[in-house]
């Protein structure tokens, strides 16, 4: 947006687009069209709804490294899922990267997300971590939970980050924890709506943990699981971060 400091009339300092005056429309004689500044201020409100860092919108595709081939097809996958979204069709979309840390999981499924609020997608990224921690906080307060869970539900892709990272306690995962869980991927299931997610456990010890959920999940994405496995390379280790 244009700063408008050099302007000398009162009103017009306090306008923010000068192309509509902050009407958003524009007018040509007897008719009207949206203004550009519309969808700028579309993607800010997006953007800031997303829960993705200024630091987060650098992790993009470009800034991806493929420079090897397990790395490569892993790109070209989210690749493939964030141009054939707008294209998907009806069924489960969803897509999972799994498996070691530092392999750029995360990275991807942000890059799939920035691509996905570059075409006004609204996406929601939460950590699975967090996700779980707001529902059982909120459980005493019905209304909080609702929208809470609402929130988790309805957006029309869910990044779910970290899926299951410290979840375990004695042993196994909470069985709270799991049910805040199956709430929101038991409704996303129905709808067949998209998730994208990450996490260090592979498909088997999804299942070891949670069959119900683990079948769900992997149901969704379908066709789309990326496992990282014995890469000789750890971004994080040899700190190349940014
Ligand atoms: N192939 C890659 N190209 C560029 N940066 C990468 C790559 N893999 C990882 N990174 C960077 O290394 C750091 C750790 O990666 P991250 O995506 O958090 O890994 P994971 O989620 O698999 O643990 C991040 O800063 C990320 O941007
Ligand atoms: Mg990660
Ligand atoms: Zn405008």
């Amino acid at each position: 947006m244009t700063k408008l400091s050099g302007l000398t009339s009162q009103n017009s300092q306090l306008v923010e687009c000068q192309a509509c005056h902050d009407m958003g429309l524009i007018i040509h004689g007897d008719y009207a069209t949206i203004c550009r500044c519309q969808e700028v201020k579309r993607m800010k409100r997006l953007l800031k709804r997303s829960g993705i860092s200024d630091a987060f919108r650098s992790k993009t595709f470009e800034s991806y490294e493929a420079n090897i081939s397990i790395l490569r097809e892993a790109k070209k996958a989210a690749m493939k899922y964030a141009g054939g979204f707008m294209a998907r069709g009806d069924g489960h979309y969803s897509i999972m990267l799994l498996g070691q840390p530092g392999a750029g999981k995360t990275h991807l499924a942000i890059a799939i997300a920035n691509c996905l609020l570059d075409d006004f997608i609204p996406v929601l990224y939460t950590t699975y971590g967090d996700m779980v921690r707001e529902l059982k906080t909120s459980q005493v307060d019905y209304q909080a939970f609702r929208e809470a869970a609402q929130r988790y539900k309805e957006i029309e892709v869910l990044l779910l980050d970290d899926l299951f990272k410290n979840a375990y306690r004695q042993g196994e995962v909470r069985s709270t924890d799991l049910d805040a869980m199956f709430e929101i991927v038991n409704y996303r299931y129905m709808k067949k709506l998209p998730m994208v997610i990450s996490g260090e456990h592979k498909t088997e010890e999804l299942y070891r943990i949670d069959e119900a959920l683990a079948s769900r999940l992997i149901e969704m994405a379908a066709g789309r699981i990326i496992t990282f496995d014995g890469i000789d390379l750890n971004y994080r280790m040899k700190g190349a971060v940014l």
